[in-house]
């Protein structure tokens, strides 16, 4: 016995040693991007790109020198399993005078929705998603040892700026990687939706539904966790927007909960949601069970966008149809940071405007 025993640990040892030469062989990944001291003033963000259309709205976003510009998804139309023509397409973007000027001239960073990952409204089952996302995160120069690239899942990730006290924390959220079906209407209910400019999709609910997977749900929370007086949660596909019957959380209401219950449990202060996908603009407000009002600036789009008056149930004003893209304006001067939320349109005209204290957006100490 004693001859098998040191067999057996002769053989745990070279597979501990094989185990460790395998690990140091492989880049080391860094949980997010270091935390900078750059104070983050003004983040500029817009979604829904067509790369094949002139793409006037960049003169514009340069025009406010924006401290970082927020890609939300719909950056480019993929819609494709072929991965030549998806690098194509990006190189298309790429290719838009405006879009190199912006990268020459301030931080860009971008989370994907259904069309740049690969397919209209898809989600976990779309075949090609480890590929697209490499395809992905090569055009907006993910660094190779990242975990956002290393791991096996979606988009996520974190930027962290600013001094103590003036910290502005940016999460980009991934829709799309382990999300769970959509679930439609009958036909007969979609004829008579059509006729108020609504689509087909209703809520769907069970604890296998889900919008983010296991993963993205450890990392969001440990993230809310982090200190910051302003935070940005970036997400595809609206937040607060309800009745609509197109893709938003509302459709995953068990979801949308779970994260208002964890931006609660976590106390994470200073949250305004940005989310793009509808082609139109508008704020939406929800005030319902949380200690302080949540706030969603949507963009949409920066070349595509629709006409239609779609219903929404927490909207805050009209929607805006032209081209646009959204700015979140902080002036850290004034005692309580004043923090403006815009929409401008293509000459640069603020067309919406709500404006909050970053007062108002903190918990009361009984929701802690
Ligand atoms: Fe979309």
């Amino acid at each position: 016995m004693p001859i098998m025993r040191q067999g057996l640990l002769l053989l745990l040892s070279v597979l501990a040693c094989a185990a460790c030469q395998f690990t140091l062989a492989l880049p080391t990944p860094s949980p997010s991007p270091p935390a900078s001291a750059r104070v983050i003033s003004k983040v500029a963000f817009g979604s829904c790109a067509e790369q094949d259309q002139p793409q006037p709205i960049w003169e514009a976003v340069l025009a406010s020198q924006p401290d970082r510009f927020v890609f939300l998804g719909d950056n480019i139309y993929g819609d494709t399993t072929d991965m030549a023509l998806l690098r194509a397409k990006y190189a298309q973007l790429g290719r838009q005078p405006g879009y190199q000027r912006l990268r020459a001239s301030t931080s860009v960073v971008a989370t994907w929705d259904d069309h740049d990952y690969g397919v209209n409204d898809g989600g976990a089952e779309y075949p090609q998603k480890a590929a697209s996302k490499a395809i992905m995160l090569d055009f907006f120069g993910e660094p190779a040892n990242s975990e956002r690239r290393l791991r096996d899942g979606g988009v996520y990730t974190a930027y962290r700026d600013g001094p103590a006290g003036r910290r502005v924390q940016l999460l980009l959220l991934d829709t799309r990687w382990d999300r769970s079906p959509l679930q439609r209407v009958s036909r007969a209910v979609y004829a008579v939706r059509q006729l108020l400019f609504m689509g087909p999709y209703t809520a769907t609910r069970g604890s296998d539904v889900r919008l983010l997977g296991e993963d993205q749900w450890r990392w969001l929370e440990s993230e809310l966790r982090q200190p910051a007086e302003v935070r940005i949660i970036a997400t595809s596909i609206p937040f607060l927007q309800e009745g609509t019957g197109w893709e938003n959380w509302s459709n995953f209401p068990e979801e949308r909960q779970r994260l208002i219950n964890l931006v609660v449990q976590t106390g994470a202060n200073g949250v305004l949601f940005i989310t793009g996908d509808t082609h139109r603009a508008q704020f939406s407000r929800w005030t319902e069970g949380v200690p302080y009002p949540l706030w969603e600036i949507n963009s949409s789009g920066l070349t595509r966008n629709s006409l239609q008056p779609v219903p929404e149930l927490h909207r805050i004003g009209g929607i805006y149809t032209g081209d646009n893209y959204g700015l979140i304006r902080i002036d850290w001067n004034q005692a309580d940071p004043a923090i403006s939320l815009e929409i401008h349109a293509v000459d640069n005209a603020i067309v919406m405007q709500q404006r909050v204290r970053l007062s108002e957006l903190q918990m009361g100490d009984s929701a802690r």
